[in-house]
């Protein structure tokens, strides 16, 4: 049986698993060639994964079909639950330059990462949507807390009860310190609004030069269809007991906006009311809609 509880590490909530195993995710070294990917959960995760394999790979279009996008790039933080390899693992027998993947806040973020000046790209997805794909990502994905119904759990996400913790602060911490610790700061919107301008950016975060062909290809092979139709990429390789895809599949709409067919006026309005509380005082430029 798989746990579904989450357990606070330094006031954050995280999978049972995760914080058993605090000790070693903590202690993780990485090479300073490595580049980490982070992101609060449902923002944009597996899209700017498979960008960044393909960009590294010269748009190999072989690349993304040759083996699932967690064996390519490691989960830092998940510690099993079979059959999902635990992250560390993976990561000790690969060769650096490594792509890693995690969700965790920034203060959590093994301080090697910072201390190497690592590059880290990290993307965000304005709240209301983020939110809604989390909502459906929790109930297909058998091993992440109940979501419960819709309407609490609007109030667990605005409380910072999920796992991971608070969006608010995951997208803030983030935020403040882009500068300072040179990290690509990149929103799920703009990658919507035009994927060709966004992998363009990511391209030259990672010093890269590419001919307009490669680009192209990168842009087709990560488009929502592309990636969908791909069982290296649309998660189909963890099926039951962990992710239940009749429920919702993890590529369900690939959307910004989809928020608006599930906030009822009365929930937005709080919600908004709740946001400009959490958010006062910062300037990033979210988008609800584009
Ligand atoms: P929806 O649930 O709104 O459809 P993550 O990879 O961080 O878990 O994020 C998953 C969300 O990103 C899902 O959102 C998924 O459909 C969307 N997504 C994944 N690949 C995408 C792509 N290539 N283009 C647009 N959206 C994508």
């Amino acid at each position: 049986v798989i746990s579904r509880n989450s357990q606070m590490v330094q006031g954050v909530p995280l999978m049972e698993h995760i914080a058993h195993n605090w000790s070693s995710i903590w202690a993780f070294r990485p090479d300073p060639s490595d580049i980490l990917i982070s992101t609060y959960p449902k923002a944009g995760t597996t899209w700017t994964q498979e960008i960044v394999d393909l960009l590294l790979n010269n748009g190999d279009a072989e690349v993304c079909k040759k083996a699932p996008i967690i064996a390519r790039i490691p989960f830092l933080e998940i510690f099993s639950p079979p059959p999902i390899p635990s992250g560390l693992d993976l990561l000790k027998r690969m060769a650096p330059p490594r792509v890693i993947k995690t969700h965790l806040p920034l203060q959590l973020v093994p301080e090697g990462f910072w201390e190497n000046k690592c590059k880290v790209i990290y993307v965000a997805r304005n709240a209301k949507d983020n939110l809604v794909s989390y909502f459906h990502f929790d109930q297909m994905n058998l091993t992440q807390p109940e979501p419960g119904p819709w309407d609490q759990y609007i109030h667990k996400f605005m409380r910072g009860e999920l796992a991971w913790g608070s969006w608010y602060d995951h997208v803030k911490g983030y935020w403040k310190e882009r500068e300072k610790r040179n990290i690509l700061y990149l929103f799920y919107e703009d990658m919507k609004e035009n994927p060709h301008r966004e992998v363009m950016r990511i391209m030259k975060y990672l010093d890269l030069s590419l001919p307009g062909d490669v680009i192209g290809r990168v842009v087709e092979l990560t488009s929502f269809k592309a990636m969908k139709d791909n069982p290296m990429t649309n998660y189909s390789f963890i099926p039951k007991p962990v992710f239940d895809h009749s429920i919702s599949p993890f590529m369900r709409k690939g959307e910004v906006g989809d928020w608006t067919n599930h906030f009822t006026p009365e929930q937005s309005q709080l919600f908004d009311e709740d946001y400009a509380r959490q958010m006062e005082g910062t300037d990033i430029p979210f988008r609800t809609s584009i």
